[in-house]
């Protein structure tokens, strides 16, 4: 596909598309005027963030874990979307930070999983298809965690493999008109920082002060970042991961020297 020339609808599956950033993705793609399938295990949210977003949206139940239910979805979006030419890889769950040694593998696993693992296969059958039609992009979601490791020994690791998959496929694909770029989001206003794990407690202070814009980031902001990414103004734009962390990444060798500079 020529990406200069303009697209035609989006259409676009959205993994983890029910809650924070995905369906945060979901909207805009919508206010867009294109179309979305809301992929997510929480199939109640998902089935009210479609009715909240009109016709153009569809609920898709699912688990990214499976593929061979992924290709049944597939087959039933078939019918209920144009050609799909856009994947967002959101889905995944929250770790908190735990020392290795209290740290089962087959906990590890599931986080790991959840990322990599899921990513893998919603390339494997969505981008997989679109390489075959010649033409869409992908977005996977990585993390400031892909580029700086914290406590969380199966969340970073997963993310920053994201991003070598990440590039891999937008070599593989690059002759196909599919391109395949990333997103590194900071800390994001979502359910994803307060786990169940954590009971709803979380002191934010830690999270702002690593974030030389003092904030955290708004689903809606990542959003507009996804968008750009799947939209033909990107045509050029294969095999990169964009920070979108207010700085973080920037930031992280600061706090030796006493931190960021303060206003005035
Ligand atoms: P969220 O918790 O609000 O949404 C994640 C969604 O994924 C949920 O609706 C959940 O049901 C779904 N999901 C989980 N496992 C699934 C599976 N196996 N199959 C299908 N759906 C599944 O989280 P948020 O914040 O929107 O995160 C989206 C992505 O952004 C995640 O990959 C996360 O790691 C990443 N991210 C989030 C940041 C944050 O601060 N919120 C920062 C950096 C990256």
């Amino acid at each position: 596909m020529d990406h200069a020339t303009p697209d035609s609808t989006l259409s676009v599956i959205v993994t983890g598309g029910a809650s924070g950033i995905g369906a945060a993705v979901c909207r805009r793609v919508i206010e867009a005027g294109g179309h979305a399938a809301i992929l997510d295990l929480n199939q109640e949210a998902a089935h009210t963030l479609a009715r909240e977003l009109g016709p153009r949206a569809v609920a898709a139940p699912g688990d990214v874990l499976d593929e061979a239910g992924l290709r049944a979805t597939q087959e039933r979006l078939a019918a209920l979307l144009p050609a799909v030419n856009g994947l967002v890889n959101c889905a995944g769950i929250a770790q908190v930070p735990t020392a290795i040694e209290d740290y089962p593998v087959e906990a590890w696993a599931r986080v790991v999983d959840s990322h990599l693992k899921g990513t893998y296969i919603a390339c494997r059958v969505f981008g997989s298809a679109m390489a075959e039609r010649g033409r869409g992009a992908v977005v996977n979601v990585a993390s400031v965690l892909s580029f700086r490791p914290g406590p969380v020994l199966a969340y970073g690791p997963a993310k920053a493999a994201v991003v070598n998959l990440t590039e891999a496929l937008a070599v593989q694909w690059a002759r196909r008109g599919l391109r395949v770029n990333a997103i590194a989001p900071g800390w994001t206003d979502t359910p994803f920082l307060k786990p169940k794990e954590r009971q709803g407690e979380r002191d934010m202070t830690p999270i702002l002060n690593a974030t030389p814009l003092g904030r955290l980031m708004q689903p809606s902001e990542i959003a507009e970042v996804v968008f750009f990414l799947l939209s033909p103004a990107a045509s050029v734009i294969t095999g990169a991961t964009i920070p979108c962390d207010g700085g973080v990444i920037a930031g992280s060798g600061w706090a030796p020297y006493g931190g960021f500079p303060q206003a005035g």
